[in-house]
């Protein structure tokens, strides 16, 4: 059993509710962070003769992690930046359903660009107004964020994977960067053609690293001028393909080391007992926040949310609860909390009781 306060020494300071702002570093990346630093200084270019392999090694753990073949991984350095390496290479699919508020660097770049585009609205409804959307618009591309970075509300995979059934055409893009780490995904088995994450948040990894992992079908699409014309043979023709475009350069050994590390933290801790205490907190905190009339009616209404909520609540009580050592975000019109495994029942019942007073 992990010793939360001493592997996240922030815990033994602060009511920790910014996960969805920020994971949390843990003593043991930040030795192996350390480790790894030392063997750049002392080795110069050696540290880096194995790098392939390593970063192979990396590709196949998030493939692992996610059930995703290792050859449709992409290693990235965050959300944004690959989203709009993705979108230059979307070729003829042009009109978009979008979700209205949806995070910005989802939204944006197809907003900014040559899209057409349509949206359905976020709320109590939302995969009821999802599909009358796709009926009614018929789009090429569905793109949106599997859990909302303002109220935590939450898509149904499962309905996702329907509507993939019945529009087989229809690219599913996913952010998933609020989401990924908080319970087993499989994408193999998923309706997502597409996903990407940064991974600074649930996924504990630290910053400047991230991934974006593909269904082999669709890979010939992205790009598809350029498909045919690569000749590198140390990896596959898929592989070098989404290389070309998604990891041109060096990578980071340090960050994309970290992802690894907090892959290999998050499964030994088990991606099953991470799902079960976000899932105890997430149900314990609905219960007591609408006791306190704090949580729309659209968060209420819905079954299956995620660990973050957004409460009403201005400035005023934001910086009282900062005062208090809580830390967590002011997002949309209220103040946003998240619960991640590391946190507790208690940390629900400080964050109450400011709240009542
Ligand atoms: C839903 C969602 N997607 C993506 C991101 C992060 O994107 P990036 O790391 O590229 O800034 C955030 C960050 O807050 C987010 O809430």
């Amino acid at each position: 059993m992990l010793d939360f306060k001493k592997e996240f020494p922030v815990l033994t300071k602060y009511t920790y509710l910014n996960t969805a702002y920020s994971g949390l570093m843990h003593q043991s990346l930040t030795a192996w962070r350390r480790r790894h630093d030392l063997d750049y200084l002392e080795g110069g270019s050696l540290y880096r003769e194995n790098h392939h392999n390593f970063t192979e090694q990396v590709r196949a753990s998030v493939g692992g992690f996610f059930n995703c073949n290792t050859e449709c991984v992409s290693l990235v350095p965050n959300f944004s930046f690959a989203f709009n390496t993705l979108l230059a290479g979307l070729g003829s699919r042009r009109k978009v359903l979008l979700l209205n508020n949806d995070y910005p660097s989802v939204n944006l770049p197809f907003q900014r660009g040559d899209f057409e585009i349509c949206y359905a609205a976020i709320n109590e409804n939302l995969e009821d107004n999802i599909g009358k959307a796709v009926a009614r618009h018929k789009p090429d591309i569905l793109a949106l964020s599997i859990v909302q970075y303002i109220n935590g509300i939450k898509i149904d995979l499962s309905f996702l994977k329907k509507l993939k059934e019945a529009y087989p055409k229809l690219m599913i893009i996913a952010d998933g960067t609020q989401f990924c780490g908080t319970e087993f995904f499989d994408f193999e088995n998923s309706g997502i053609d597409i996903i990407g994450a940064s991974a600074y948040k649930w996924m504990l990894a630290g910053y400047g690293n991230g991934f974006m992992l593909f269904k082999k079908e669709i890979i010939p699409e992205l790009f598809g001028v350029a498909f045919t014309k690569n000749n590198t043979k140390q990896f596959s023709t898929y592989q070098t393909h989404l290389m070309n475009y998604f990891e041109p350069g060096h990578l980071d050994s340090l960050s994309f080391g970290s992802l690894l590390y907090a892959i290999q933290f998050l499964t030994s801790a088990g991606q099953e007992k991470i799902a079960s205490k976000i899932n105890m907190l997430s149900s314990k905190a609905k219960q007591k926040l609408s006791e306190l009339g704090l949580l729309e009616k659209v968060v209420l209404q819905r079954d299956n949310h995620s660990g973050i909520f957004n409460i009403k609540g201005d400035f005023t009580l934001f910086n009282h609860l900062k005062a208090n050592n809580i830390l967590c975000s002011q997002r949309g019109n209220g103040i946003r909390v998240a619960f991640h495994f590391y946190n507790s029942e208690k940390d629900l019942n400080v964050l109450v009781s400011h709240l009542k007073k």
